[in-house]
């Protein structure tokens, strides 16, 4: 089902976290691949955890042990894919590889706090993206950018999360969609992984899990509308 790019150029925001709660999820149905362009390589370490506790290991690509022929093979191979999914834990902007994959990609999925700190990262990559955005329409395809964020981290009490401070930037902002989906800040997340490189949908708790399902499902379907739409009727 296609690249999906899990990006932001701020730290800490749960990309990773993200990346791999979703690849438990869409590896369930759909062969799913990963590439951790993150130069930390946290996916690959949480992902080796997972050998240590008898788990099914992640298939995840190490860019740095590939040819770049091979690199650009794979990203060919799953671009516009129905039947396949290459999920992306971007490091950001600091690599050309990342900007690269952001201009190809089917989705881009951004976590975001409602924090004053995070609206203003936020703000500050419409730079970036516009940067992508310019280069893909020079290079003659669609200057659209498929972005779309997610809350994370927020407070359990939240409640009207249009109504919050990000919830206002994005509805105004030509640069984002919101999704429905929203991930709570809750520590299921945070001890399923370093517990042993579990996802919250092995380990974790009834909420955790259903947020994801929630997530999953919600990119799926646009990903679905987006290489299907056009056909159905
Ligand atoms: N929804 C959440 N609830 C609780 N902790 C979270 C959540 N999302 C991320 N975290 C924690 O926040 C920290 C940073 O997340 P991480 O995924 O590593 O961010 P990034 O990849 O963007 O740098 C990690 O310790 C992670 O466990
Ligand atoms: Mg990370």
């Amino acid at each position: 089902m296609a690249i999906l790019v899990v990006a932001h150029e701020k730290g800490g925001v749960g990309k990773t976290t993200l990346a791999f709660n979703l690849a438990s999820f869409f590896d369930g149905f759909l062969p799913t691949k990963i590439i951790d362009l993150d130069s930390n390589r946290m996916f690959t370490t949480l992902n080796s955890f997972r050998g240590y506790c008898n788990l099914k290991s992640f298939n995840v690509v190490d860019p740095t042990n590939i040819s770049e022929e091979e690199f650009y093979s794979i990203l060919s191979e799953y671009v516009g894919a129905n039947d396949k999914l290459l999920i992306v834990d971007s490091g950001g902007y600091d690599s050309t590889d990342s900007s690269r994959i952001m201009g190809i990609a089917d989705f881009i999925l951004i976590p975001a706090g409602n924090k004053m700190v995070e609206i203003l990262a936020l703000q500050k990559y419409e730079a970036v993206l516009d940067r992508i955005r310019s280069a893909k329409k020079e290079a003659g395809f669609p200057d659209e950018m498929p972005c779309y964020v997610v809350f994370n981290r927020v407070h359990p009490n939240t409640k009207n999360y249009e109504e919050t401070d990000l919830g206002r930037f994005l509805l105004e902002s030509s640069h984002y969609k919101l999704l429905s989906s929203v991930i709570k800040d809750r520590s299921s997340f945070n001890n399923t992984l370093v517990e042993g490189g579990y996802t919250v949908l092995e380990k974790g708790s009834f909420d955790a899990k259903k947020e994801i399902c929630d997530l999953g499902e919600e990119i799926s379907e646009i990903l679905y509308e987006k290489l299907n739409g056009g056909n159905d009727e």
